[in-house]
């Protein structure tokens, strides 16, 4: 275990992949939360110097690059997602020259490294909010946000009906009485995406982190920013059919105009050698996907369909075959994920009866709840969250994993609601315990202060069961999920630059089996009972063959 706070570059210095331009098609992402990823200094809060101090153990599982939530000056009202100052590092997670250490350790380790973007709202402490509460209505300060007059005799009411993404409406009323729209917590204002200063002042973002060596941008609420606000507003009742379903009817939610914005942004990608990359978080309908992430836009957009999906073949093969197909028609390659810092982990999902466990089908994914302990099957959990990554760590496209899945970790259903942080189960009060669960600081050792996270405390508390997730624990076990998780990801490297998937038919529609032509097979069994496998050298097995045949809820891969 590198002791925190210590530069360890784990690797010899870069490859040239470094330089591929189409580095990011088939790239293993690994997501950091950084608050809760390692902590060097002791105040209970990951930091980016504990990224740097544990750049050997990335390079050990193998990831090609590594994705940071965001590490900016924020107040913390969602979880960094609230920004004080997009060209600046919190002090609680370190300086400047942390990151540039942190990107120069990473770099020669041979990964890369991709940040948050988030565009849609600055926080409430920006500089430019404050300007603006600061001066008259009507002003330049107040139009970089989207200030209306309230509505009813007095203005006491808001100006539509509208409630925010996070429970609860999406105006709030200022000291002198107008009102600022906020799709998410009210500490998150809205930008007005009109101003020409707000699209210029976001290219000089970009520029500041490409300069510094970043790679790429994973951008927030992609689909959020430009917005029709012409009045009168509609009622709630009035809008077009919410997020996914609007196709460019909504007057928040994926408007065309968009994609303006991300074609500014690609000049500024394409200014770099070689050239930066983008993904959008953009919960838009399967067919509207396409145009965030062509070569003009960004280049690539997350799918969320399999970590929705329900374990069944079928859904499975639906989805593998659209996107695929998707993906080929936009020119992207395609974006596969189970897990991420706003939804129940994968390992828990599997494990939770259907109706506990199936995230919204309106794009709502992180307001499922943590589940109840007493429902869950800890051991089915994991065996399947393990045969769903092998799966995806099979087909054409990147694979994006975040912090703790390598380990098998469960949500943390039991934190006490003093505790939580999340707006989600402050603005939800007893309906959603928010997205906490998740995001609890990882154990890297057995025992001891915080079990390794740091030499304090955890911001959120851990559970006594972390320590047999620990990472000392699994290093030394050939059968832990992490000596898995290695052993899929060194092998997955065998698929670099080879895109196709071919399916093979079988008897039982409970068994996916495709191969990756001239390279292996992937085989899922998601029924009940072992099949038997075809020839061929066994590669991996999620979890171990039984007389030879596949058991339920494991992936082999054979060569
Ligand atoms: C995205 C982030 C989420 C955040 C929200 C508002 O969905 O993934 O964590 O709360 O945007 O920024």
């Amino acid at each position: 275990m590198p002791p925190a706070a210590q530069t360890d570059t784990g690797a010899e210095s870069g490859t040239e992949s470094m330089q591929d331009p189409a580095w990011w098609r088939q790239a293993a992402v690994y997501q950091i939360y950084p608050r809760s990823f390692a902590d060097s200094d002791g105040d209970g809060i990951g930091d980016l110097r504990g990224v740097t101090s544990r750049v050997s153990y990335l390079t050990a599982l193998g990831i090609d690059a590594v994705w940071l939530s965001p590490f900016y000056p924020s107040a913390l009202a969602d979880g960094g997602y609230d920004v004080d100052d997009y060209r600046d590092v919190d002090p609680r997670l370190g300086t400047l020259e942390d990151f540039d250490e942190m990107i120069t350790a990473l770099h020669g380790a041979g990964i890369k490294c991709i940040v948050d973007i988030v565009p849609n709202h600055t926080s409430n402490r920006h500089v430019w909010f404050q300007e603006a509460l600061a001066s008259p209505r009507g002003s330049a300060a107040r139009d970089r946000y989207i200030f209306r007059d309230g509505t009813g005799p007095d203005g006491s009411s808001p100006p539509s009906d509208w409630d925010s993404v996070f429970g609860g409406p999406a105006w709030e009323q200022t000291q002198d009485g107008q009102w600022y729209l906020h799709l998410f917590a009210r500490e998150q204002p809205d930008l007005n995406w009109d101003t020409r200063e707000v699209r210029d002042d976001f290219l000089r973002t970009l520029r500041f982190w490409s300069d510094r060596g970043v790679d790429g941008f994973r951008v927030d609420v992609a689909h959020a920013l430009t917005k029709d606000m012409a009045e009168p507003l509609p009622s709630k009742a009035e809008l077009a059919p919410e997020g996914e379903n609007a196709e460019g009817r909504h007057p928040f939610w994926d408007r065309d105009e968009v994609h303006e914005v991300f074609e500014e942004w690609r000049s500024v990608f394409n200014e770099y050698t070689p050239p930066r990359t983008a993904v959008a978080e953009a919960w838009v309908h399967a067919d509207r996907r396409a145009r965030y992430a062509s070569p003009e836009g960004l280049g690539q957009a997350f799918n969320f369909d399999l970590l929705r999906a329900d374990w069944d073949a079928d859904q499975f093969r639906d989805i593998i075959a659209a996107n695929l197909k998707e993906a080929t028609g936009s020119g992207a390659s395609s974006t596969w994920v189970f897990s991420n810092h706003d939804v129940v982990r994968h390992a828990t999902r599997y494990g939770l009866p259907a109706m506990e466990s199936g995230a919204g089908q309106d794009g709502s994914a992180w307001l499922i709840s943590g589940g109840t302990e007493s429902a869950l099957d800890r051991d089915l959990g994991e065996r399947r969250a393990r045969a769903a990554t092998q799966l995806m760590l099979a087909l054409p496209g990147s694979a994006y994993l975040y912090q703790g899945e390598e380990l098998g970790l469960h949500e943390v259903a039991d934190i006490p609601d003093d505790a939580r942080q999340d707006p989600t189960f402050f603005r939800n009060a007893g309906v959603d315990v928010g997205r906490d669960g998740c995001r609890v600081p990882l154990p890297w050792t057995a025992a001891g202060t915080s079990f390794g996270f740091g030499d304090g405390g955890a911001h959120l508390p851990q559970p006594a069961w972390f320590g047999e997730y620990a990472v000392q624990v699994q290093e030394e076990d050939p059968s832990s999920t992490l000596s898995f998780y290695r052993r899929a990801l060194e092998l997955r490297h065998q698929l670099q630059g080879e895109e196709s998937l071919e399916w093979v038919q079988e008897s039982s529609a409970e068994i996916l089996h495709f191969s990756r032509p001239g390279r292996w097979r992937s085989i899922t069994n998601f029924g009940r009972t072992p099949v038997e496998l075809p020839e061929g050298p066994v590669l991996l097995s999620s979890s171990p063959l039984e007389d030879g045949r596949l058991p339920a809820d494991t992936t082999v891969w054979l060569g």
